[in-house]
This record gives C-alpha cells, sequence and structure tokens, in this order.
C-alpha cells in the first residue's frame, strides 16, 4: 500500500506536463509499449482502440502502443501483432488514435522489427528469412541470414514509410524499437553483430544503422514530430547483456542517434532504482539525459515489487511505493515515467496515483497478461 501522505506529492510531481516539440504531454505518466497479440491478420480493430482509450480517459499522458511491425517480410513473428502498413491495418490505427485523443490522451506507435528473434516458418510472411546483422542469434546458435546491403536499405525505407504514415494518420510521434534484443538493438549489440564493413566493429560503427533509421525517420516527418528511441542494456533471455559499459560508451551511442534526430531516449530498465554505472545514483535514462542532453524517459517496476520478467513465469507482484520515483522526478534525473504491468492489472492506476487514491489500487497478477483488456 502506498503512504497517504505521499499521494499529494504524487499528484503534484507527476500533474506537471511535459513538451516534446509538437507534443504537449499533460503530465509525466506514459504507457509502456506492451505486445498484447489481439489484432488477427495485423489489424488492429475497435478493441484496440477501447483497450487505450480506457487509460488515456484514466490519465495516462502518452500512450506508448505496443509493438507494430514495419513493412519488411522478415520484421515479424506472429499473425496477430498488429502492422504499421497497409491501408487496413493503417485505418485502424487511425481509429486508435482518434480514441485516444477522444479521451484527452497523446499516443505514439512503437514500430518494430524483430530481426533474429523471428521464429523460422512463423506468419506474417512463413516463407520470409530470418535475418540480422550477421545471422547470429540472441539466444542458441541456430543461424540466421546476414543482411544485405539491400537488406539494410530496404528496412531502414520500412521504418521511414513507418514514421510518415504515423503522421498522416494522427500519431503525435513514433517510438522505435531499439531494445531488447530485436533488430536495431542486435546491430548495437557486439555479440550479435560480427560484421566488417561500416555497420559493424566500434560502438560507433555499430550504431550507424539505428542513426540511419533515424535520420530516414526525421526525413518522413515534420521537423518538430518528436521521435523517441527505446533502448536497453538487457536483452530477451539474456538479462546480464550490455550494450555499454560505461557512461563514455553510452555517450557513443546516443550522440549518433541524437545528431540524426531522435528527441528522446526511452531507456528500458527491468528496476528504476537500480544505479547504471558505478560513482552515481543515476539510472540508465538518467545517464542518457545527463549525457544527451536529451529528454529521457524511465520505466521499469513502477508501483510493484517485482521485476516485470517474473511475470512471464506466471508470478504476481504486489503494490509499492513511488516515493523513491518522485525524489528521481522532482530533480529532472529524468522527464517521464512509462508504467507497464501496474497499468495493465489496473486500467485506473494514473487516475488513482494523480487523484491520490491509493488504497483503491490493485496488485498485479501475472494470470491478467492472459486477458488483456
Ligand atoms: C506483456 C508484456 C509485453 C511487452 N511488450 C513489449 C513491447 O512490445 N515492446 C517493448 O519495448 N517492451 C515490451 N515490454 C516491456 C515493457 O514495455 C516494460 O519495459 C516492462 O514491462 C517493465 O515495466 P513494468 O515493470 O512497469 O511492467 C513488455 C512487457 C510485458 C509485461
Amino acid at each position: 500500500m502506498i503512504p497517504g501522505s505521499s499521494a499529494p506529492r504524487a499528484s503534484a510531481i507527476l500533474a506537471r506536463p511535459y513538451s516534446l516539440g509538437s507534443l504537449t504531454v499533460r503530465n509525466r505518466i506514459a504507457m509502456a509499449p506492451m505486445t498484447r497479440e489481439f489484432s488477427p491478420g495485423g489489424i488492429p480493430g475497435a478493441d484496440v482502440a477501447q483497450y487505450y482509450a480506457r487509460r488515456a480517459a484514466a490519465g495516462v499522458g502518452l500512450i506508448i502502443t505496443e509493438g507494430t511491425y514495419v513493412n519488411h517480410a522478415s520484421a515479424g513473428t506472429s499473425d496477430a501483432v498488429p502492422h504499421f502498413h497497409g491501408e487496413d491495418a493503417l485505418a485502424g490505427w487511425a481509429g486508435v488514435a482518434e480514441a485516444v485523443h477522444q479521451a484527452g490522451g497523446a499516443i505514439v506507435p512503437q514500430l518494430w522489427h524483430v530481426g533474429m528473434a523471428r521464429s523460422a516458418g512463423a506468419p506474417p510472411v512463413v516463407d520470409a528469412p530470418r535475418v540480422g546483422p550477421s545471422g547470429v542469434p540472441v539466444l542458441g546458435s541456430d543461424p540466421g541470414q546476414a543482411m544485405t546491403a539491400e537488406d539494410l536499405d530496404d528496412v531502414i525505407a520500412a521504418f521511414a514509410a513507418a514514421a510518415g504514415a504515423a503522421e498522416a494518420r494522427g500519431f503525435d510521434g513514433i517510438e522505435l524499437h531499439g531494445a531488447h534484443g530485436y533488430l536495431i538493438d542486435q546491430f548495437l549489440w557486439a555479440h550479435t553483430n560480427r560484421r566488417t564493413d561500416g555497420y559493424g566493429g566500434d560502438l560507433v560503427s555499430r550504431t550507424r544503422f539505428a542513426a540511419e533509421i533515424v535520420a530516414a525517420c526525421r526525413s518522413a516527418v515534420s521537423a518538430d514530430f518528436p521521435i523517441i528511441f527505446r533502448m536497453s542494456q538487457w536483452k530477451m533471455g539474456d538479462y546480464r547483456a550490455r550494450i555499454a559499459e560505461s557512461p563514455q560508451e553510452l555517450e557513443a551511442i546516443l550522440t549518433p542517434l541524437a545528431e540524426a534526430g531522435a528527441d528522446a531516449f526511452h531507456c528500458s530498465t527491468r528496476r528504476y532504482w537500480l544505479p547504471e554505472f558505478e560513482g552515481s545514483d543515476l539510472n540508465l535514462a538518467g545517464w542518457a539525459k545527463k549525457l544527451s542532453g536529451k529528454a529521457t524517459i524511465s520505466v521499469g517496476s513502477v508501483g510493484l515489487d517485482s521485476e516485470f520478467t517474473k511475470s512471464f513465469r506466471g508470478e504476481g507482484g504486489g503494490v509499492a511505493d513511488i516515493d523513491a520515483l518522485l525524489d528521481r522526478l522532482e530533480r529532472d534525473e529524468f522527464d517521464l515515467v512509462a508504467v507497464g504491468r501496474a497499468l495493465l492489472a489496473d486500467p485506473e492506476w494514473a487516475a488513482k496515483i494523480l487523484q491520490g487514491r491509493t488504497e483503491e489500487l490493485t496488485a498485479f497478477d501475472a494470470a491478467a497478461m492472459s486477458t488483456l483488456h
């Protein structure tokens, strides 16, 4: 239970609006991107609109959608994850954006290519190859194909087309999924990127593909249309993986991305209160803001007392106070906070926090993940 004394403080700190380019978020609460697999054939329907609008109506300032596939044959690995291309899917997404706006929220799609995380033979394009920087999987030894120069151009163009479509269909920005061991992150990570051309080698070269995607997206949208880049140290299946061992290495990744046109970094960690590097208690979002001067979003077990990988093992978690989070927000360590499971479990989480109704907060039950609504 969150102590009652922190409730007015929570509303005061979280209710402050935040501006990022053409986007003004009415408070500091974002919904973290969470894959649902409720879009048969890749088309988000009215139920998807309702799912997000419900959270926006209850006070979430910025919805970051579940990952949505860009237009490349090898981008996906499920028939129920929404696409961000094709008239039907984009019309569905326009309806989602409209519903969220009507509920008072802002919304960005999370644009996604899974790269080597694709299962061979999986939909939506069953005969598409598994591709990545070097054909090296994140987990195990089952090889895929190393991407050719043409593949790189195709994927970059697919992200740019999706960015343009997001602006045209009424979204408030985009988020690029550069985290968790999916395609963009496979380039950043030395384990999966063994290339010897200009896209592999040192950290700056490994960041080149990501930076070219950011630059292509920047060219496809208005100058003030926000581009958020999501990144993480950890990978699905390897929670100890790191792409930056020091602030200097983190800066080597962030600088070309910022120069290419990224406006914000969404730094995915499993526990927001853990220091990222020795000698400071700044978390990854804190370091990214300090090093890049850009806006950052923090995430990881906000409002819960267990980290999210436990939920994949069927474990739930209790409600935890957010005092440490408020301390960090108050000193502008980062700008926004993304909330995942707490918002799945309780669509009213933001309203309850902002209105001080903390005694009504409900605990996260991992079973809720199978009936997300
Ligand atoms: C069911 C589920 C699906 C997720 N899908 C995505 C995704 O599509 N893209 C992404 O970047 N992160 C994804 N994540 C990670 C979340 O965005 C978030 O970083 C993580 O849950 C930690 O936040 P939390 O502790 O508040 O839940 C997912 C997490 C969960 C629980």
